[in-house]
């Protein structure tokens, strides 16, 4: 369904609509993969802003909640011995030349007594080469674990198997590399897999297919929207944020869908650490193959003993947070092809005077348009989601960020959070503008926590807005409208008009960039036929019409963009 193929009369001039068609079939002719018999039917950004679409909840078919995979499924079982690598993955470092390997070793324990496993006692090992016999190149890297620790009376303490992390560099671009990992000295090392690293950066170098998820967790849904994605063969999968919901548990195992209402009288918010290596299981067939890049969300938090935070994130993952000089696990940014990624932290200080903003302003004025000319942020919380869930909750967060994002000219932002899909029309500072980002919200991977249907424009559902608060977002910035259709209030009493198209289903999407003007992004839906979208469109780019700006920041354009949100 093309649900973006409606538009406002008068919006566009009709030879411009000509135009458009003709060069897109130009890019089709020599394009990638997309079924080019369709290819006549997707609208372009060129042709928006779209009029809203709704697409009505089928009550039929609507699965909005889940469950999870239980410790007993076998795809969430060790399948090796106690030193077998398991929870394999990949993830790219900052360019093409350089991937991190990742897998686990050892049993976690969770109890009253735990004894942290010694990280160094299992060698962080991988060969690896352009051909699958002999794996001439070796490579050895780190190795830790990590504890959970609830220090209250009843609740069970973590402690993690031994998580290790090996760079391969000097890598050639577009290439696949087979690889094995593990301590050859056991000996315990894994089978061979098989990887592709990203293509040469430029301006018409691009991975084919890109897939955006969020909010996974690790349901039958979770299972359906995999089975999907693999099914689309990505070369990378960006993962935005909440990935096993661990912490929809007890320290004991016993799970709810909605942990405040069934665990108020936690001492703590508790965790279970196991549902993490589950998510590792279940991932590897696909993750240990094509690349990997998570950005932290809200039930990454996992506060435990110390205040300490986002430590089983921060542990399993690898990250370019060097390579891209941000030092932190929680933002970063990397190049994959002609196509520069930021991943932001949004629960994290995103203000103007923090870390975060700083290496963000360093990171932005480095980006050759000319080498990378796709600029995508993704972050978890979104700022344009219309639904009730979450509505202007990272309101402080687009206070402050927003303007230097449209500064440089940033193509799309992607979001989770909210469990439903959205697609914006080109938006800034809540104005449809030509040259603001498309944001895309795929909050609707599958976790066992409810789908969102609501949205904060039907009647009644519109929040309160002190009730918009979230504590780790920092803030509170969501005033009443000032300005356009729903001046005075804090909801819309429509479909605002930045919104083009919004729809709850599980699913994900499926970018595609082909050149430096055009990408087609298309979501699919877990109830669809593998091949069929359930909304589809071609971003296109103009840098002519909408040059880099960047702006010095300075208090008078700050005070602005409050005063009038
Ligand atoms: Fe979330």
């Amino acid at each position: 369904m093309g649900g973006g193929m409606l538009r406002l009369p008068g919006m566009i001039h009709r030879a411009m609509v000509m135009h458009v068609v003709t060069v897109v079939v130009g890019v089709m002719v020599g394009g990638g993969s997309v079924r080019w018999a369709e290819a006549g039917d997707v609208p372009t950004t060129l042709e928006g802003p779209f009029e809203p679409v709704t697409v009505p909840l089928n009550q039929k078919a609507f699965r909005g909640n889940a469950v999870d995979l239980p410790d007993t499924d076998p795809r969430v079982r060790r399948k090796g011995p106690r030193f077998a690598p398991e929870q394999i993955s990949v993830s790219l470092s900052a360019s093409y030349g350089s991937v991190w390997i990742s897998w686990v070793t050892g049993e976690f324990q969770i109890g009253d007594n735990i004894k942290p496993l010694n990280p160094v006692s299992v060698k962080s090992v991988v060969y690896y080469g352009r051909l699958r016999y002999p794996l001439h190149r070796e490579a050895t890297g780190h190795s830790l674990v990590y504890n959970q620790l609830y220090p209250f009376e009843g609740l069970q303490n973590y402690t993690s198997g031994i998580i290790h992390h090996v760079r391969l560099t000097g890598l050639k671009p577009g290439t696949r590399y087979y690889y094995r990992c593990g301590d050859p000295s056991i000996p315990a090392m894994s089978d061979i897999h098989v990887f592709r690293t990203m293509p040469i950066s430029g301006p018409q170098s691009y991975p084919k297919r890109i897939a955006m998820v969020g909010d996974l967790g690790l349901t039958y849904n979770t299972t359906s929207t995999v089975c999907h994605m693999r099914n689309n063969q990505p070369d990378l999968v960006l993962l935005v944020g909440d990935v096993s919901y661990a912490n929809l548990y007890l320290t004991n195992g016993t799970g709810s869908d909605c942990y405040s209402c069934s665990f108020s009288q936690t001492p703590i918010h508790e965790t279970y650490q196991p549902r993490w290596d589950y998510w590792g299981r279940f991932m590897e067939p696909f993750v240990s193959e094509v690349p990997l890049m998570v950005i932290e969300g809200n039930h990454e938090i996992e506060k435990q003993a110390g205040n300490q935070t986002f430590v089983s994130y921060s542990s399993r993952f690898a990250f370019p947070s060097e390579d891209s000089e941000s030092f932190s696990t929680l933002y970063y940014s990397f190049d994959a092809g002609g196509i520069h990624f930021i991943m932001l932290g949004a629960y994290v200080s995103y203000n103007r005077s923090g870390a975060q903003y700083k290496w963000l302003e360093r990171d932005l004025a480095k980006v050759d348009r000319s080498v990378t000319p796709w600029l995508i942020a993704t972050w978890h919380a979104p700022w344009y989601s219309t639904y009730k869930a979450h509505y202007r909750e990272a309101e402080c967060m687009r206070v402050e960020m927003e303007e230097l994002l449209y500064s440089y000219g940033v193509d799309i932002v992607f979001n989770g959070h909210v469990h439903a899909y959205e697609r914006s029309n080109r938006v800034f500072n809540y104005s449809l503008d030509p040259c603001g980002p498309i944001h895309i919200m795929v909050g609707d991977g599958g976790n066992r926590e409810k789908m969102a249907i609501n949205h904060a424009d039907d009647p009644g559902h519109c929040p309160d807005p002190l009730d918009t608060l979230d504590e780790y977002m920092g803030g509170f910035c969501a005033f009443n409208f000032t300005t356009g259709p729903a001046a005075g209030k804090f909801c819309w009493d429509r479909q605002p008009e930045y919104s083009a198209y919004r729809e709850s289903s599980f699913g994900h999407g499926i970018l595609e960039v082909k050149n430096e003007t055009f990408a087609l992004w298309r979501w699919h839906r877990n109830q669809d036929l593998y091949d069929s979208a359930g909304d589809q469109i071609y971003i296109v780019r103009q840098p002519d019409k909408c040059p880099v700006r960047p702006l010095p920041m300075n208090p008078l354009r700050r005070h602005r963009l409050i005063r009038d949100f």
